[in-house]
């Protein structure tokens, strides 16, 4: 499973990038919101840390302003995903941008059918929103398995990428299920790397080392 960081701020993406796990980068319009920097400055940099794909969401609800907006951003580096949301101005879009070469995430994608559809329509990445799905007590990696189970049935080239990701379990489950990638913000990443009983062992292999004649 690729793993992405869900993040626009650089210092975050960089501490993740140094781990040597980091695939490639989700940004949202609220994620660069938090940032406080202009756009185009926050993904250069981006691009310049992680050599991957880096999503990047347009702003326009109509296919045609959509399509312009995403051709903007696919031309500002090689990289750049541009980031559609799911509503049906987002499936022309989509198609459009797709047919063209450019790669495209079809994001706030919240049913199946939702991730059916953005396939069919030339998505190369499908991003159901686990953790938002919980917050309204439906249950979103249930969501991921029956999206995966359907394109398992046909063959779109469409990769699902588990995104509002919250916690460990999400994304032990997402790799469990066989999800394509997870993206996750730092806080996960960092929970993932952790267990109480490797710092217990380290201590002690450090406690019991000072014992060795020197
Ligand atoms: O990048 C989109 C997604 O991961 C947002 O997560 O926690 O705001 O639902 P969250």
């Amino acid at each position: 499973m690729k793993i992405f960081i869900d993040s626009a701020d650089i210092e975050e993406i960089r501490e993740a990038n140094s781990l040597g796990v980091i695939d490639g980068v989700t940004t949202n319009p609220s994620l660069v919101a938090k940032t406080g920097r202009p756009f185009e400055q926050a993904l250069a940099d981006i691009c310049a840390e992680v050599d991957g794909p880096v999503s990047a969401e347009v702003l326009s609800t109509e296919a045609p302003a959509m399509i312009e907006e995403g051709r903007r951003l696919a031309a500002l580096h090689d990289n750049i995903v541009v980031k559609i949301p799911m509503i049906s101005e987002g499936l022309k879009a989509t198609r459009v941008l797709s047919s063209e070469g450019i790669g495209v995430n079809v994001t706030l994608i919240f049913q199946p059918a939702q991730g059916l559809l953005a396939a069919k329509a030339g998505a190369a990445y499908l991003s159901p929103f686990v953790g938002r799905l919980d917050d309204i007590s439906e249950d979103g990696m249930a969501m991921v398995g029956t999206l995966l189970q359907i394109l398992s049935n046909y063959d779109y080239d469409a990769e699902v990428l588990v995104a509002s990701i919250r916690n460990p379990l999400h994304f032990l489950e997402a790799a469990r299920m066989g999800a394509d990638v997870a993206t996750c913000p730092l806080s996960v990443i960092n929970q993932l790397t952790k267990h109480p009983l490797t710092d217990h062992g380290l201590a002690k292999f450090l406690a019991d080392w000072e014992k060795v004649p020197k």
